[in-house]
């Protein structure tokens, strides 16, 4: 299977796919999605199916706009209402108490729905054609890749994750964003930050004039929600991967050559190291690292080496998404990892 070019043909044929309870690869700003007819549990099945995800885990569910949110939730709260204005479409998914019609097999059981709105044009085209030929307008979509492992941000990653599995993908290009929609959790009396992503906490908390709390500090007695995300390993390469802070980065390679090891390297440009069997070059601007991260580590991962050394990143709010990817996929790498 190849990438279909997003034609109005290709997009007609993605509609007729969702209608059908079928499965399509959906380019958005962040990351490349397995979408589904969000209304069809059986095609929410399916994703799961594919992704060899556990059924406990609930997805996202993909609008156009505020408005078709609405029919998801019990009720559009001025909270909701405010971040839906200031940041759809866009990277942000807000959890919200779920309409009653809203499935489990969306929800993972939960009492909660997750919604967002993609800035993509090929996700927003998608998602208006299917609402104007009939269907719910509501795809179902997590990253496209099986559970646990590296999410896709190209059309090739998707065909390289599932092959023949998956009848269509639409080709969006490189994913502009590159790592997943920040969640915000308004289900509970204060806004929590479930998952860290391109839009920050300050932005979130400027908007709704309140703060935003760290899940590190939600008060224990609330049952915290099931996020996929959240499992310390996930987002993981086969090879086993380290983050090395910089200034042990060129002993940590002598060694590894001293070794004779076959190693993978990720760091700044000028960082004067040992040569590594392969060697890539970290962007220093925090937007540029992210889009280019799981590329990188897809890439990496192919290049049969023993290790991938990743310098550590800087610290900085803007590097917040970037530290709880890395971390996760160093803590779930190597052959074993949740395949
Ligand atoms: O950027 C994104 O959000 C991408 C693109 C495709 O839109 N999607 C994505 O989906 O990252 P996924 O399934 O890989 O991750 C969705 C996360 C999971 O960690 C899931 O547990 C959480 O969202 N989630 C979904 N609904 C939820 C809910 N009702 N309560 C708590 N967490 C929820
Ligand atoms: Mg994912």
């Amino acid at each position: 299977m190849v990438a279909a070019v997003p034609t109005p043909q290709a997009l007609a044929q993605a509609v007729e796919l969702l209608q059908a309870g079928e499965v399509v690869g959906m380019p958005t700003e962040t990351v490349y999605g397995l979408a589904g007819n969000a209304a069809s549990p059986a095609a929410v099945a399916r994703i799961f199916a594919l992704k060899g995800r556990p059924l406990n885990h609930p997805v996202i569910v993909h609008v156009a706009d505020a408005e078709a949110a609405a029919r998801w939730v019990q009720e559009v709260t001025p909270r909701m209402q405010k971040l839906m204005a200031r940041f759809w479409p866009g990277p942000l998914t807000l959890i919200m108490p779920r309409a009653a019609q809203v499935s489990d097999a969306i929800t993972g059981g939960q009492a909660t729905v997750g919604l967002r709105c993609p800035s993509h044009p090929v996700a927003l085209s998608l998602l208006r054609a299917f609402a104007q030929a009939g269907g719910s307008g509501a795809v179902a979509a997590p990253s496209a890749n099986r559970f646990g492992r590296v999410s896709p941000t190209r059309a090739s990653h998707v065909v390289d994750e599932f092959g023949s599995a998956v009848p269509l993908v639409l080709d969006g290009g490189s994913c502009e964003v590159g790592i997943e929609s920040t969640i915000l959790d308004l289900s509970r009396d204060a806004p929590v930050l479930l998952r860290p992503g391109a839009i920050l906490p300050d932005d979130l908390a400027a908007c709704l004039g309140e703060e935003v709390l760290d899940p590190a500090r939600v008060v224990v007695g609330q049952p915290a929600p099931r996020v996929s995300g959240a499992l310390a390993a996930h987002y993981a390469p086969r090879t086993p991967l380290q983050l090395v802070p910089a200034a042990e980065l060129a002993s940590v390679l002598e060694q590894a050559r001293a070794q004779g090891e076959r190693v993978a390297v990720w760091a700044p440009a000028q960082a004067n190291l040992p040569a590594a069997a392969v060697r890539r070059d970290a962007p220093e601007d925090a937007a540029e690292y992210a889009r280019e991260l799981y590329a990188t580590l897809r890439e990496l991962d192919t290049a049969q080496c023993q290790r991938i050394l990743i310098q550590e990143p800087p610290q900085g709010v803007a590097w917040h998404g970037i530290h709880d990817r890395l971390g996760r996929a160093a803590v779930g790498s190597g052959p074993a990892a949740l395949s």
